[in-house]
């Protein structure tokens, strides 16, 4: 096997203003991110864009400052990440299930800020980030979970999020009419659940007459919530060393959480797209792209029924249709992300065939881009080679004959000889 070193550790030398990324782009990428995760039946849930707005504002009010307003900001749109599942949003069951004691024997609630935690705290830039989702569901008398931790021991930012978080729930539940009936229904376990100190300030917050209209009007949500974006400006927010690939790795394993169950699908993908495209001596800023959009290929099986990409039973025509269209929603997600136009360009032909007899648009030959083609080779190749629900683990022997056998169909044949090359066990 003519294995090629990795080009990850070439790829930390290029700095992010080579890649021409705009400084918002961890706001934009994260918040792109959320998006997809929360939408349940083609519908926005906009839960951690409203935590973050509300968080933002409590924040503001103590003053802090942009440094921690920065990390509230991350903290508050990723606190619910553990809590995405094929199954829904945790948001649902948490108000399934109001009682904190409840909450503690319901194993997806429980558990969902350690698998925030989890995922968030392998990447360095983010593990202080991750400290604050472990912990945004204790209460401040020490009754939360899942340590148990008691006033000051409990980080601020989780302290914040902790009320956002509430009164987001609160104002999904009820038809709020003004900051009062937000505050009594706080009032119930004010005591137990929040930190004096940021109860104090959201209540004085809830007395003006311009907050509870920004809070109930979804239009001045999103145009508050853009304004934050933009002033998280900070280009250098991934400038530890290869975070921002490790950033996508981040997002790959958040995407085949949701879709493989537990296969590390984009991962294994990414790995063989960038070994194909070594073995091409392609362009280093092409293999960057190259990587990325391989971690991110399968983004748009996120934002549609996520039940379909794991079900055993025979899928009806509605779900085909459903499993095809994720290039094109793969594509819109990225598409809106300035600086990952390309890499969406590259998402959105993944599936097409060398033959003309892929989709989305039925391009063929040289007209589909490069990484898509090398993208298409990497996800066969993977597919084979791993466990999936429709078949056993294929010898690598056959699953390079199988590439082999669909050169110049489903696969570009220069490709497929790269790959057989590279893979080949001699
Ligand atoms: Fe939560
Ligand atoms: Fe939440
Ligand atoms: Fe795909």
């Amino acid at each position: 096997m003519t294995r090629h070193p990795s080009s990850r550790a070439r790829l930390t030398l290029i700095s992010l203003h080579d890649l021409s990324l705009p400084p918002t782009f961890a706001a934009d990428f994260v918040t792109a991110l959320i998006g997809a995760f929360e939408r349940e039946k083609g519908q926005a849930i906009g839960h951690s864009t409203r935590v973050t707005l509300l968080a933002h504002l409590i924040g503001q009010e103590m003053r802090l400052p942009q440094e921690t307003q920065k990390e509230l900001f991350f903290a508050s749109l990723l606190h619910d990440i553990g809590g995405i599942s094929t199954a829904g949003h945790i948001w649902k069951r948490l108000t399934e299930v109001p009682d904190i004691f409840g909450q503690k024997t319901d194993f997806r609630i429980f558990f969902h800020s350690a698998r925030g935690y989890a995922v968030l705290s392998r990447f360095p830039t983010l593990r202080k980030i991750a400290e604050v989702v472990y912990t945004h569901h204790e209460f401040y008398d020490g009754s939360g979970f899942p340590q148990g931790l008691k006033g000051d021991d409990i980080p601020l930012l989780a302290r914040i999020i902790r009320i956002a978080d509430t009164t987001d729930i609160i104002l999904r539940l009820h038809e709020i009419q003004n900051g009062e009936e937000i505050k009594s229904f706080l009032d119930i376990s004010a005591g137990e659940e929040f930190d004096p100190q940021s109860y104090e300030r959201f209540v004085s917050l809830l007395g003006r007459p311009d907050t509870l209209p920004l809070l109930l009007d979804e239009n001045l949500v999103r145009e508050r919530f853009r304004e934050i974006c933009l002033s998280m400006t900070d280009q250098y927010y991934f400038s530890a060393s290869d975070s921002l690939n490790r950033f996508f790795e981040m997002a790959a394993m958040l995407i085949d959480n949701v879709t493989t169950v537990g296969k590390q699908h984009s991962l294994r993908v990414a790995e063989f797209a960038e070994q194909i495209a070594l073995s091409l001596k392609l362009e280093q800023s092409l293999i960057l792209q190259m990587r990325w959009a391989a971690l991110l290929h399968d983004i748009g099986k996120v934002t549609s029924n996520r039940m379909i990409y794991t079900k055993s039973e025979k899928l009806s025509d509605i779900e085909w249709r459903a499993i095809r269209a994720h290039p094109e929603k793969g594509y819109e997600t990225l598409n809106a992300v300035s600086g990952l136009q390309e890499i969406a360009f590259y998402v959105l032909h993944h599936h097409e065939n060398y033959d003309g007899s892929g989709y989305p648009e039925g391009l063929s030959g040289e007209k589909i881009p490069l990484a898509s083609r090398i993208l298409r080779v990497a996800d066969a190749f993977e597919a084979m080679t791993s466990e999936r629900i429709y078949h056993r683990k294929r010898d690598w022997q056959m699953a390079l004959r199988e590439l082999r056998e669909n050169a110049g169909k489903q696969f570009d044949p220069r490709i497929v000889d790269i790959t057989v090359d590279a893979y080949q066990i001699r």
